[in-house]
């Protein structure tokens, strides 16, 4: 047997490592870059959504993404996260709405309380940004002298200079060795930050690079600095509000930080960090930015976390909340009760609704060809086609899974593209669901546990005809208005 196949790269391609960002213009309008294929109104919609957001007027609100599984619920919500924190213009400096990304499974599955593993994602969800001001020495190098003495100890002077003023500055070991390693020459121009003694070598100044004509095309060309050497400089530190609780929790704090190990948290801590940064907020030492909360596979919480969410959505600072499930018209977990996706009614009605609908041939084959070039796969454009329908009848992870499986085959036959006899080859290995429960249908007596006759296979024509069915009539006569309201 021929052992030419050789696993000697193991990467993984995230689910939606193809998604950048909702890809709207500035009409809103879904355009075909990066990432998002199809579902205008459900990006159109998100984008909404992102205005919302970066205007602070979504506060106390929650949004529902919901749809079948597999029509791109949780990739539309990866696309708001980037959107959100894309810098708006190039010289922006942005500050960045946090993005909390968990699925609701996450809640039951640590050792601390559901409760406690929530108000932890809500609190990761909300940051401070806390500006402060530096000390910094900022000029051109006028001239560097460094000497060693007999025992190998280094020690120097530097000139630094403006147009205004010029100052000669004693250096260290610890100096000496930043300035080789940034390679440091006259006409540089260099900034120290006094309090962590850190250098930044921010470019070139263009009057001595006239003189000498060595410039690299990296090179950073400015006019020589003025005024004074000392500046003093804002820079800001954006901590979370779990951050800070933790740090607050323990003499070790920040230590658990990195661990992860963080436990329960008490509520006195929690009360000590809100009232610190209440202060802080009232002497305008600080920003709060209220971000995004996203809780994917919703239906997994149990009615006391949905309450609990309710109230969380109707504290003072709260973060935005987005829900994402594929469930209809369902029990709410833990109870007797059933509501529309599972989820209790007094929280439905705080929520807007986005739906996803099912995707088309077209859009499958361009997902699947986004795919393709994500994972580093060639497939003849005959190929392509045919997964597209094969998503089309099965499901697009199937599909997707498939790519990975026809490359493997393909390779076997020493070829570089995947042809269409590998993914027929790939489709036959692998049962897709649809094809095991007819098996299981025909045979599940042989297997162990097999309740068998009422499970129903999800059809696919469903949801497209309930969508345009559910497309809301406006009729203005039946609307009245009171204007002297
Ligand atoms: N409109 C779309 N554009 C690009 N990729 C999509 C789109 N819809 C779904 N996908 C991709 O298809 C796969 C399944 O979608 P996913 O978001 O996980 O579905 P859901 O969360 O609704 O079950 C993911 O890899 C996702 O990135
Ligand atoms: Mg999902």
């Amino acid at each position: 047997m021929s052992t030419d196949l050789k696993v000697n790269q193991l990467s993984r391609v995230g689910a939606h490592s193809h998604v950048r960002g909702l890809g709207l213009n500035d009409e809103l309008r879904a355009e075909g870059r990066e990432g998002l294929i199809g579902q205008p109104k459900a990006r159109r919609a998100a984008g909404v959504i992102q205005k919302l957001i970066e205007n602070g007027k979504l506060g106390g609100r929650a949004l529902l993404i919901a749809g079948p599984p597999g029509s791109g619920k949780t990739a539309l919500a990866m696309a708001l996260a980037q959107s959100l924190n894309q810098p708006k213009s190039k010289d922006a400096k942005e500050k960045s709405t946090p993005f909390v990304n968990v699925s609701a499974a996450e809640f039951f599955s640590l050792e601390i309380n559901p409760t406690e593993a929530i108000t932890q994602a809500i609190r990761r969800s909300i940051s401070v940004t806390i500006p402060e001001e530096t000390e910094l020495i900022e000029g051109e190098v006028a001239h560097i002298a460094i000497s060693e003495s007999q025992q190998g100890e280094k020690s120097g002077k530097v000139v630094l200079k403006t147009t205004d003023m010029e100052a000669q500055y004693d250096i260290g070991p610890k100096m000496i060795e930043m300035l080789n390693k940034e390679s440091i020459v006259v006409g540089d121009i260099i900034s120290i930050d006094k309090l962590t003694g850190r250098l930044t070598k921010l470019g070139r100044s263009m009057q001595t690079a006239q003189d000498l004509q060595i410039l690299g095309v990296q090179t950073k060309l400015l006019p020589p600095p003025s005024g004074e050497l000392q500046k003093r400089r804002q820079v800001e530190h954006v901590v979370t509000l779990h951050d800070m609780d933790v740090i607050n929790s323990r003499s070790q704090g920040f230590l658990a930080l990195f661990s992860g190990e963080t436990g329960e948290i008490s509520q006195e801590v929690r009360e000590q960090v809100d009232g610190k940064i209440a202060l802080w907020k009232e002497e305008n030492r600080c920003q709060i930015n209220s971000g995004v909360l996203f809780i994917d596979e919703c239906h997994i919480l149990t009615m006391e976390a949905f309450s609990f969410l309710n109230r969380v959505l109707e504290s003072e600072i709260s973060p935005v909340i987005i829900f994402a499930t594929n469930r209809g018209i369902t029990k709410i977990r833990g109870t007797e009760y059933t509501s529309p996706f599972g989820i209790p009614m007094d929280l439905l009605d705080r929520m807007l609704i986005i739906s996803t609908e099912q995707l088309d041939l077209n859009d499958f084959q361009n997902i699947l060809k986004l795919r393709c070039e994500e994972e580093d796969v060639e497939f003849e454009q005959k190929a392509l086609q045919f997964l597209a329908k094969i998503a089309e009848q099965t499901s697009m992870r199937y599909a997707m899974q498939l790519i990975t499986v026809s490359n493997v085959i393909a390779k076997r036959q020493k070829r570089n593209t995947v042809h269409m006899d590998d993914i027929k080859k790939a489709h036959d290995l692998f049962l897709d669901v649809g094809r095991s429960v007819d098996i299981l249908d025909k045979i599940g007596g042989e297997y162990m546990f097999h309740d068998g006759a009422d499970f129903e296979k999800p059809k696919k024509e469903t949801h497209a005809k309930a969508a345009s069915k559910a497309k809301v009539e406006v009729n203005e006569n039946k609307v009245r208005i009171d204007e002297d309201e």
